[in-house]
């Protein structure tokens, strides 16, 4: 049997927004296959690598990803014809080598992701092992991690920001069940209160629709509106909250900073950063958020530290737009204690072994790490075996709804009874 790359082949499908995006297939010599699609971020941060897009308004508005495409199915499949699957670290090199650009803009990062992830799986397969093992042993060659807990879901189920057609200005309202329960409970303890919050947005009348990342999308008055109905949604259930499950912001700051200062919807009078931070901290004394991403824009590295230092020692402060998942702006982050937890997604970063590289560094570090979908997704579940593989301490694959998102939620479950059968 031989695992040697036969073809690779890219096509374009649709996202869970209706918006192109790249699937690749790599195919090895011992008949063994792998698939891998690209999700897409609507909130990109500036320090991403970047995706390839047409630019055709003739086109799906220009979204189309045919050039991405292509570089797969010439470029780099000619280039990774007969290298050998199991050598992720050598053909992971070799594309960004080819790319030869710092953030991928060549080639595209949707391109060469997806076939570093399609390789994984080919390699896996190849190897008849569950992905999750396999990319738990490529990730123990540079830090041995044995498998003994589920990671935490974080679930996001109001929207807001740039995923939600409601009126906040926060990006994701968070529940977040307590690390001591098993995966499974805490899938059902987020799914009952996505239920319960439906009912009094309904009972409101103020269900608008649903967001991106299948939280409801209401119009309130503020933001803090939101919080009170997810306290509220988590009352009418059996969870008690601050003890069974706690709540978490992605502010996605960036957004709605402007000349003036931070301007939500709460009050008229944009916030200055010394307010924002103590807004938050007023607001973690009410109801003692567990992680808060993004809380101020991804380039004021000094407020940064300044929240991690008056908040950090209670809560999560969490770097999405501010790292990247990015190994530089990591290094910089733990030099300057900016933030205490790493949000973690392929797509930034665009290659497997770039990502296990980074969560390498963020482990030895301590900081705690939440592996993320992004905003449109496709039915792809390989981060759901990537969050257990690196044993992340949390995941956020959106609401418990919609099919793109419990794909993956799914997928953990039967994770989880391989795992621990007698659960
Ligand atoms: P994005 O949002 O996928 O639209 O970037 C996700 C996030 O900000 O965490
Ligand atoms: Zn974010």
């Amino acid at each position: 049997m031989d695992s040697k790359i036969y073809s690779v082949h890219a096509g374009e499908i649709l996202d869970s927004r209706g918006t192109p995006t790249i699937e690749t297939t790599v195919v090895l010599d011992s008949g063994y296959r792998g698939t891998a699609s690209m999700p897409a971020g609507a909130s990109i941060g500036k320090y991403e690598a970047m995706e390839l897009r047409d630019g055709d308004p003739k086109r799906y508005g220009g979204m189309g990803v045919l050039k991405a495409v292509n570089n797969v199915n010439t470029v780099i499949g000619l280039k990774l014809k007969n290298m050998d699957a199991e050598n992720q670290g050598l053909i992971d090199k070799t594309m960004v080598d080819l790319d030869g650009t710092p953030n991928k803009s060549k080639l595209g990062a949707n391109s060469i992701l997806s076939v570093s992830l399609a390789v994984a799986v080919a390699a896996a397969n190849h190897k008849r092992m569950p992905l999750y093992k396999y990319l738990n042993m490529l990730f123990g060659g540079s830090l041995p991690t044995s498998i003994e807990r589920m990671p935490t879901p974080t679930f996001n189920v109001i929207n807001g920001g740039k995923h939600g057609a409601g009126n906040l200005d926060f990006q994701e309202f968070h529940v977040v069940p307590a690390t001591n329960k098993p995966y499974h409970e805490a899938l059902e303890i987020g799914e009952e209160i996505y239920q319960s919050i439906k009912k009094i947005l309904t009972y409101r009348n103020a269900v608008h629709s649903i967001g991106d990342e299948g939280g409801f999308a209401p119009n309130l008055f503020t933001n803090l509106d939101a919080l009170e109905i997810v306290i509220e949604g988590i009352r009418q259930t059996p969870y008690k909250f601050g003890v069974d499950v706690f709540l978490g912001l992605d502010v996605a700051a960036s957004y709605f900073k402007t000349d003036r200062g931070y301007q939500i919807k709460d009050r008229p009078l944009a916030f200055s950063t010394k307010e924002f931070i103590e807004y938050f901290r007023d607001l973690h004394a009410k109801y003692r958020l567990l992680l808060l991403e993004d809380p101020i824009e991804e380039d004021d590295w000094a407020n940064w530290t300044e929240i991690t230092k008056l908040l950090g020692a209670d809560m999560l402060i969490v770097g999405d737009d501010l790292l990247a998942t990015n190994p530089k702006r990591l290094e910089k982050a733990i030099a300057e204690k900016a933030c205490s937890a790493i949000l973690l997604k392929p797509n930034q970063i665009g290659t497997l072994s770039e990502f296990l590289a980074v969560v390498v560094v963020a482990k030895k570090h301590d900081m705690k790490t939440i592996v993320s979908h992004r905003s449109g997704e496709t039915n792809d579940t390989f981060i759901a075996d990537l969050a257990v593989a690196i044993q992340s301490s949390y995941v956020k694959f959106g609401a418990p709804a919609r099919g793109e998102r419990v794909a993956k939620y799914n997928r953990l479950l039967q994770i989880e009874s391989e795992i621990f059968p007698q659960k």
